[in-house]
């Protein structure tokens, strides 16, 4: 029997992974849109969600109010924190650091839609159930990444430092992390682990970028009305989101070694001309862009 707890796609926290795949789907319809992401509706279609998951902007009309707000402003959000992280990434890459890591990548495809320089290899951790559906779906599309591509199936509660290793990662390489959409699942003391051993995994000139939601945010999260609301995404996110005994990441990392910067997600939103409002805006009025040098 595995340790932790699993899920798959349509379960727990891995329902979360088909909730932003649905916020980039939707991001995807507009004309101004931050990301592009045609296979976020490819997984839409083969998930038996036990909640309606919208794929298109014509669907979220037919919803309640609740739900509509909830996916509207996801779906806002979703575009700002792609194009912000997607920048990153691609900064790194040209600067010449050729090996990437993302864990908790979920339904990211970031692999299949970025335009990689050659000879970078790309690592996603997440469940195993959750990269068996993603790779299925990606599988029977036909499609073919933009970089080496190297799944890593392991918890990241569990001792994933080894199974990276085991998938090939260089820790004398310079390396990219990106921590997007993961750190509020993570209680207190696996969150600081977690940049402990990314800590000691990055050879110098590594990047890392990661979401942070301040624990300012709880009283939000735990109103019956956010819980209602985010009951359109199928979980309660009050009952999976960590905030005991969490500080801002940027102080240990800085202690270890990373030049930190961090910048309010709503600031990054204004700069790429985008209001935040409704369910997600508020939310996010607690969240922060964290990227650091090292
Ligand atoms: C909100 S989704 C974000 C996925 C992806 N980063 C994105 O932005 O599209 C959260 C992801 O974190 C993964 N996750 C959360 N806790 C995890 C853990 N302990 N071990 C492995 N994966 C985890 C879930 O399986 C899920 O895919």
């Amino acid at each position: 029997m595995p340790e932790f707890e699993q899920w798959d796609i349509v379960t727990g926290v891995g329902l979360t992974a088909l909730g932003v795949a649905a916020g980039r789907a939707l991001e995807t319809e507009r004309a101004d849109r931050l990301v592009s992401d045609p296979w976020a509706d490819a997984f839409l279609a083969e998930a038996d969600a036990p909640v309606p998951v919208p794929r298109r902007r014509a669907d979220v009309a037919r919803l309640s109010a609740v739900a509509r707000d909830m996916w509207t402003s996801m779906a806002d959000y979703l575009g700002v924190r792609s194009q912000f992280f997607d920048r990153f990434l691609m900064t790194a890459a040209v600067g010449g650091i050729t090996q990437v890591v993302v864990p908790a990548a979920g339904l990211d495809a970031r692999a299949f839609r970025l335009e990689w320089p050659p000879g970078v290899e790309l690592f996603e951790i997440d469940q195993a159930r959750v990269l068996e559906f993603k790779d299925g779906v990606l599988d029977r599309l036909g499609t073919r990444p933009r970089c080496g591509r190297h799944l890593v199936p392991v918890d990241l509660r569990d001792d994933w430092p080894a199974a990276l290793r085991d998938a090939g990662f260089d820790p004398g390489r310079a390396t990219a992390w990106l921590a997007e959409g993961l750190l509020p699942f993570l209680p207190a003391a696996a969150e600081r682990l977690f940049f402990d051993r990314i800590s000691r995994l990055s050879a110098p000139g590594s990047r890392l970028a990661a979401e942070h939601l301040a624990p300012s945010v709880r009283p939000l999260v735990e109103d019956p009305a956010f819980r209602a609301a985010t009951r359109a995404l199928g979980v309660d996110l009050a009952d999976l989101w960590h905030f005991d005994g969490k500080a801002d990441p940027g102080g240990a990392l800085t202690a270890d070694g990373w030049d930190v910067r961090s910048v309010p997600a709503h600031q990054v939103a204004a700069a790429y001309r985008r209001e935040l409002h409704g369910v997600m805006g508020r939310t996010v009025e607690h969240s922060r862009f964290l990227t650091a040098e090292r």
